[in-house]
């Protein structure tokens, strides 16, 4: 039996089963849409080009929605779009307020927004709060003077005698996180590139211009925000050392403990007072770039009953295991269940940060099948979902292999043990012509995936086993099923070291099996659901990797192939 100790969830035990009671999800209304919906991230430059130059913009999107609307997404988050010099691709701002002209104007903006909610698709915008561009108005003022209005918008601080930085304090994006400002005879302090400079949140009319821009997008019709980098949206008032750790980072930097720069508690004041602005707006939602170790971090970031924050903060724990272990998922979505006050995760594999799952945990051999357990673990669960694009159809890394080719500054300043993000953020695949469909240019910002011919939307459309229809089927699942989306939650058959199974158990009596075999070995399993309180003892087959849709199996010896998912009613 599963252990389960109650953490406030109200867990109940049945005939040797622990059941976590309905979530709050299950009271979701049109407002709390967001609980259990599938969030479908888009970085604009790499969705689709409808003006032949090589790089995605917002017509392209628009163009694609119904794409999106037979995919079944709920929502799209659009990373950065406003105007920027595109040192960091988009987040580095220059104007809040605006379209970069390579992604479309205004008019294109708000034609995708309605074309969206036509399709009862909603649209996020990305909201970088922690830092600007350089080239923004409100930092060109800042470091003007150490006497003008905007003086202290920005994190500026006195250099050591001997023309040293401040502290240690070290860039995430390699070396000294402090920069020199001859006209100020002062330091910036940037979290990320030199190029970005870290805004100064205990400033209270830098606050309250970031909060007039929420309610200028808000007021466009946006439905809430992803919250860019919110862990590091405060630095230690005092400035103090980090503490120094064994070893050398990939840009040769040494290890810092970041005590004095990350989740401060600051920041769940700020993002409070985000919340009470966002609130004026019924059904927004925001989530947060967030990616903490512990389940007690990441509640904090949920705020508390009187003072709420965020109401997706993305769990990072989940989907960044990074092998395939029955045990370590299982320990994960039980702590996700359990550990965070009743709350809805956010289960997440993929982003433009992070190598692509199919190479994080695929082993060459069994990848579709690898990548449709991944869909699984993702869209199963009673989570939000957040879903990269080309996830669905198995995109791979395209990592650069030389120097020159790559783009993102990380990459370049790290070569070659930091190959930077570039890998994750090829164009969409839409079909085998020229350019993937994703353009008419000669050529395009990032080369297009070799494998583009049989991988793309086109052909798997029409190959009722690929990895698309998988995905298709398994939000349309998760849409039918009360039980799957939030039903009572229960582990079973919890030291199976292979196999991880869990039941989900609607008000209406449903009972949904899940069961994801995380080996390359056969592995036959027996479930016992009488013990569980469960009536029944086959599972009529809702959708599975391995099978056709509606077989039944007898759930007391049941088969699953090498990594082999299984989606069944218990009849
Ligand atoms: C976030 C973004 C990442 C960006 C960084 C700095 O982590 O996801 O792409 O480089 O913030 O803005």
């Amino acid at each position: 039996m599963q252990k389960l100790l109650a953490f406030g969830l109200g867990l109940v035990f049945v005939a040797g089963a622990c059941w976590a009671a309905e979530s709050k999800a299950a009271e979701g209304t049109d407002t709390q849409w967001w609980k259990n919906a599938v969030i479908y991230e888009i970085y604009p430059r790499s969705f689709a080009d409808s003006n032949g130059d090589g790089i995605g913009d917002l017509n392209g999107i628009t163009q694609h929605l119904d794409y999106l609307q037979e995919l079944g997404v709920n929502a799209i988050w659009l990373t950065p779009f406003y105007p920027s010099p595109q040192v960091d691709f988009g987040y580095d701002i220059s104007d809040y307020r605006a379209i970069d002209p390579q992604y479309g104007s205004m008019a294109d903006f708000d034609r995708l927004v309605a074309e969206a909610k036509k399709r009862n698709i909603r649209i996020l915008n990305d909201l970088v709060l922690n830092h600007t561009s350089d080239k923004h108005p409100w930092f060109i003022e800042s470091k003007s003077s150490r006497t003008n209005p905007k003086a202290n918008w920005y994190v500026w601080h006195d250099g050591k005698p001997g023309g040293q930085p401040p502290n240690n304090w070290l860039s995430l994006f390699g070396h000294s996180a402090w920069q020199f400002d001859p006209a100020r005879n002062q330091y910036y302090y940037h979290k990320f590139y030199v190029q970005q400079p870290d805004l100064n949140w205990r400033d209270p009319q830098m606050k309250n211009a970031m909060w007039d821009v929420v309610r200028f997008w808000m007021d466009k019709g946006v439905a809430g925000f992803r919250l860019d980098a919110i862990t590091s949206m405060f630095e230690d008032a005092q400035f103090r050392d980090e503490k120094i750790l064994p070893g050398k980072n990939a840009f040769g930097d040494p290890i810092v403990a970041h005590e004095y720069t990350d989740n401060l508690p600051e920041e769940n004041v700020v993002l409070q007072e985000l919340r009470q602005v966002t609130d004026k707006y019924p059904g927004s939602v925001l989530i947060g770039e967030a990616y903490v170790q512990t389940s007690s971090d990441l509640l904090r970031l949920y705020g508390t009953a009187g003072k709420p924050e965020l109401q997706l903060p993305m769990d990072a724990q989940f989907g960044f295991v990074n092998h395939l272990s029955a045990d370590k998922f299982r320990a994960k979505l039980v702590a996700a269940e359990t550990e965070l006050g009743g709350n809805s995760p956010l289960f997440v594999f993929d982003n433009h940060d992070n190598n692509r799952s199919w190479n994080r945990y695929g082993d060459g051999v069994h990848n579709e099948e690898i990548a449709k357990l991944v869909a699984t673990l993702l869209l199963t669960p009673r989570a939000a979902a957040l879903m990269y694009y080309g996830e669905e159809l198995g995109m791979k890394e395209n990592t650069p292999t030389r120097k020159e080719d790559v783009k993102d500054p990380i990459g370049i300043r790290g070569w070659p043990k930091e190959k930077g993000r570039d890998g994750e953020r090829t164009p969409m695949q839409w079909n085998g012509d020229t350019d993937a469909g994703f353009s008419t240019a000669r050529k395009t910002w990032l080369p297009i995936g070799p494998d583009y011919r049989t991988r793309n939307v086109s052909a798997e459309s029409r190959r009722p086993d690929s990895l698309l229809n998988y995905y298709k089927a398994l939000i349309k699942l998760r849409k039918d099923s009360a039980a799957l989306r939030d039903g009572e939650f229960a582990i079973v058959n919890a030291n199976d070291k292979n196999v991880l199974s869990f039941l989900h158990k609607a008000k209406d009596g449903q009972t949904v099996l899940v069961a994801v075999n995380c080996s390359p070995a056969i592995h036959t399993v027996a479930y016992d659901l009488a013990a569980q309180g469960v009536k029944g003892s086959t599972g009529k087959t809702l959708l599975s990797s391995f099978s056709k849709a509606g077989q039944v199996k007898g759930l007391s010896k049941f088969t699953l192939p090498p990594y082999g998912s299984y989606v069944g009613e218990v009849q």
